[in-house]
């Protein structure tokens, strides 16, 4: 199916699941932001380090925001919709196409046996060289090995596994879909043939048909079901765009990808990511950052740090419940690079890349009689900035943009920006948008982009920067001692 916005169609949607919410963005040909709307979705968390969601919370959320978003935009001048959601989640379906267990999430960390069953079936450097990856916790391959060896019952009635947002898409259309960016963050898709990967999927006794059909990023799914259409006030068989995982949806957002590889983001959100564009499917020998299909046909190493802004988070809520963070930041302002000698771990829910340890903890080290609150705001900073900086270090080999735009929450403070430019020993940026303003940018947008590229309205655009922040010189020598004292500790 394919389909062209006539000019009466100016306005497309882009949706995306998250973990905290799904957010709903109209753009305008632009690429201007004219409406959104935001849903927030509970998190089960049944036993310690497991990460559910009950998928029905994400349709209401999301029929929520589209019914927002269309009533502010109008109906009539929508062209389509593009879906992005969280990554690597498992949503099992039955014969009858109804949920079967609630998802598990991304960040769930349940299936370390899992992940050994899976390395003692594939050689897990052919495991890298095929899929980009090792096994890891969080993949969505591991979660059905789990749900076999755990719930047989759940699994016996699993007819299919969808992903997040392509649980979403099947809603709205009828028609289960993945597409590369998502998929090859299952660990079940072979990335240089663009498929499921029969051998892996073999080794395990999985069979294939479990997975949906591929499609591409940029590629109508199908067209809005009648029933869906009537609830949020758009005409049956607007074209729903297949999108892909919130990351690469982000970085289409920010027109990052295979033209522009010079240039990389860093999202300082609950997680922080760097995202890092490539040209072919070169996996780092050892696994320890990711490696995905991009949106745009190409690929992408992903560092991922679990907890960025969750580290404050945890630090405000855990310390300072009475203060906002702006006031935190303020307190860290204070302090001298280098947080007075405290280094500060960030593995309050173990770390990814480049570690892949789920077992590792946070810690503070260093603290001392003098010790301020400013040191330890500011080590938490500095930790997660360094956390990064090892993501980096190991992708460098492959793929190292000389530039950062800077996206999520942490972003916004000038004092975290300039950590990050430190530590990473390259500028780094906030983005703007269509008329210049810092804007914004995210997996909605993103997703959006693609249902505008899948209408054929493909402007062209590169990644655009406010005012670049630059490393301080004065801070480098403090800055590479406190990361000489991060490095070995606490691994
Ligand atoms: C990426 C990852 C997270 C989720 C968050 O590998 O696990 O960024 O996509 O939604």
């Amino acid at each position: 199916m394919s389909a062209v916005a006539d000019a009466a169609h100016d306005r497309v949607l882009g949706v995306d699941v998250g973990t905290s919410g799904v957010g709903v963005v109209a753009l305008d040909r632009e690429g201007r932001a004219v409406a959104r709307a935001d849903h927030g979705v509970p998190l089960l968390t049944p036993q310690p380090g497991w990460t559910e969601q009950d998928p029905a919370t994400w349709l209401a959320a999301a029929e929520a925001g589209l019914r927002d978003v269309v009533a502010e935009v109008g109906a009539d001048r929508i062209a389509a919709i593009g879906l992005s959601g969280q990554m690597h989640g498992m949503v099992p379906l039955d014969a009858d196409d109804q949920v079967v267990r609630p998802a598990l999430l991304w960040n769930d960390q349940r299936t370390g046996d899992a992940v050994r069953e899976i390395e003692a079936a594939i050689d897990r450097g052919r495991l890298i060289a095929r899929t980009g990856n090792p096994a890891i916790t969080g993949f969505q391959l591991p979660k059905v090995v789990w749900l076999r060896r755990n719930e047989p019952d759940a699994f016996r009635r699993t007819a299919r596994v969808l992903l997040p947002k392509d649980y979403l898409g099947f809603h709205l259309t009828g028609e289960a879909v993945a597409e590369p960016a998502d998929a090859s963050g299952t660990g079940a898709y072979h990335l240089a043939a663009g498929a499921w990967d029969d051998e892996v999927l073999n080794a395990l006794d999985l069979d294939v048909g479990l997975w949906p059909r591929l499609v591409r990023s940029d590629e109508v799914v199908g067209g809005l079901l009648a029933s869906v259409a009537g609830r949020i006030g758009l005409p049956p068989g607007t074209p729903v765009v297949a999108g892909a995982g919130d990351n690469a949806a982000a970085a289409t957002g920010l027109a990052l990808g295979r033209a522009h590889p010079e240039v990389g983001s860093v999202s300082l959100g609950t997680s922080g990511v760097l995202f890092a564009a490539l040209d072919a499917p070169t996996p780092e020998p050892e696994g320890r950052v990711h490696l995905f299909a991009h949106a745009d046909g190409g690929f992408n190493l992903l560092g991922v740090t679990l907890a960025a802004g969750g580290s404050l988070r945890w630090y405000r809520d855990t310390f300072a419940r009475d203060r906002g963070f702006d006031e935190l930041m303020a307190v860290a302002a204070d302090a001298p690079a280098g947080a007075g000698g405290v280094t500060y771990k960030p593995y309050l829910a173990g770390e990814r890349t480049p570690h892949l340890r789920p077992d590792l903890r946070g810690s503070f080290h260093g603290l001392s009689l003098a010790t301020t609150e400013g040191h330890v705001v500011r080590a938490v900073l500095e930790g997660v900035a360094f956390s990064l900086r090892e993501a980096l270090d190991v992708m460098a080999p492959l793929a190292r943009p000389a530039r950062w735009l800077a996206t999520g929450g942490g972003a916004a403070s000038d004092l975290w920006l300039g950590i990050v430019a430190d530590a990473l020993a390259s500028p780094v940026a906030r983005p703007i948008g269509p008329d210049g303003e810092v804007a914004e940018v995210g997996a909605a947008e993103g997703a959006a982009w693609l249902a505008w590229r899948a209408m054929d309205h493909a402007p062209a655009r590169g990644p655009r920067a406010a005012r670049w922040v630059e490393p301080d010189p004065a801070r480098a020598e403090a800055t590479a001692a406190a990361f000489a004292r991060y490095r070995p500790l606490g691994i």
